[in-house]
């Protein structure tokens, strides 16, 4: 695996994670630093995306870098069968750099291992979404001035979202209390509440979307409840709905909390909570453009003292 893969959050150290916070911010000051010249950075998505693909592309174009890649696999020879594996070493011999997207699980892990092309991984399954971890934490260093010591509410569907499942890992660092809020059917694993135990995190378990659990929060972090990963159509129609957050349940929020949501959202964030100065969501998929020209620039080794 090329050490500039980015597959997962668990890759890179604090330091690397604060390095590249920094970086991001230099990109929202200079936006269009054509430092990619003669570079080819391919986008692969098997899954949907709107935010991750088209930001990954302006912040290519924006480098004056080049762009290929599909969209959607059913236009690529995978609907002719062809392996992750044959697909990934093809691509190889085009590009500097791979960006990936696949419902399954390990596949951008895998991609990483069988090339010696950086890949980053764009959202794999239910595990891992490291990019989208690296724009929250440079939005939440935006609005908060800080990362250490901030509580974060967690809420909606902390099973299958793996932008909280990566958010939980890089905030090991920096001494969070997470208040994790969802329905039995969709708690948080086992595996990240062992991750914060370990790590001495303080967190809640809880049901109930209590104003004292708003009213506490610096973050309020919500998740869409994702149809795509469910088996069974009917337990996704139980519990799709659970969770709305509205205007009126902010009124005694503390005054610097903002609420952050990965995108796109359903229902579970009401449209009268856009118009509300905490609700940061909109700026949140924009920071995402600067976070990821700092991540395709550490990719591809390219050291901006330079340029
Ligand atoms: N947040 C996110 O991954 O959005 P997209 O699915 O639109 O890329």
């Amino acid at each position: 695996m090329n050490s500039k893969s980015l597959v997962s959050i668990d890759d890179i150290s604090r330091d690397e994670i604060l390095d590249l916070i920094g970086r991001a911010r230099y990109f929202e000051e200079n936006p269009n630093l054509k430092v990619l010249d003669g570079r080819v950075v391919a986008t692969l998505f098997f899954e949907p995306s709107t935010r991750t693909r088209l930001s990954f592309e302006t912040a290519v174009n924006r480098l004056g870098g080049r762009v290929i890649g599909f969209s959607d696999a059913s236009t690529s020879s995978s609907a002719k069968g062809e392996t992750l594996k044959d697909t990934i070493k093809m691509v190889s011999n085009y590009v500097d750099l791979i960006v990936m997207r696949h419902h399954l699980e390990g596949a951008a892990r895998y991609a990483s291992e069988v090339t010696d092309v950086p890949v980053i991984n764009a959202g794999d399954g239910a595990n891992q979404h490291p990019s989208q971890t690296m724009l929250d934490l440079y939005s939440i260093s935006k609005t908060q001035g800080r990362l250490n010591d901030l509580t974060i509410t967690m809420v909606g569907d902390l099973k299958y979202g793996r932008t909280v499942h990566s958010l939980i890992m890089a905030m090991r660092y920096f001494n969070p209390t997470f208040n994790f809020v969802a329905c039995n059917e969709l708690r948080m694993p086992e595996e990240y509440k062992e991750i914060c135990r370990a790590n001495g995190i303080k967190y809640t378990e809880s049901t109930d979307f209590s104003p004292e659990i708003i009213n506490s929060s610096d973050i309020l972090y919500m998740t869409r409840v994702q149809r795509e990963r469910f088996t069974d159509i009917m337990e996704y129609e139980k519990v799709k709905n659970i969770y709305t957050l509205r205007n009126s349940m902010l009124a005694d929020a503390k005054d610097n909390l903002k609420v952050l949501h990965p995108l796109p959202r359903i229902t579970e964030i009401d449209q009268d909570v856009d118009d509300n100065p905490k609700a940061y969501y909109f700026e949140q998929a924009r920071n995402g453009l600067f976070a990821r020209q700092a991540i395709i620039c550490r990719a591809l080794g390219i050291d901006l003292q330079k340029n």
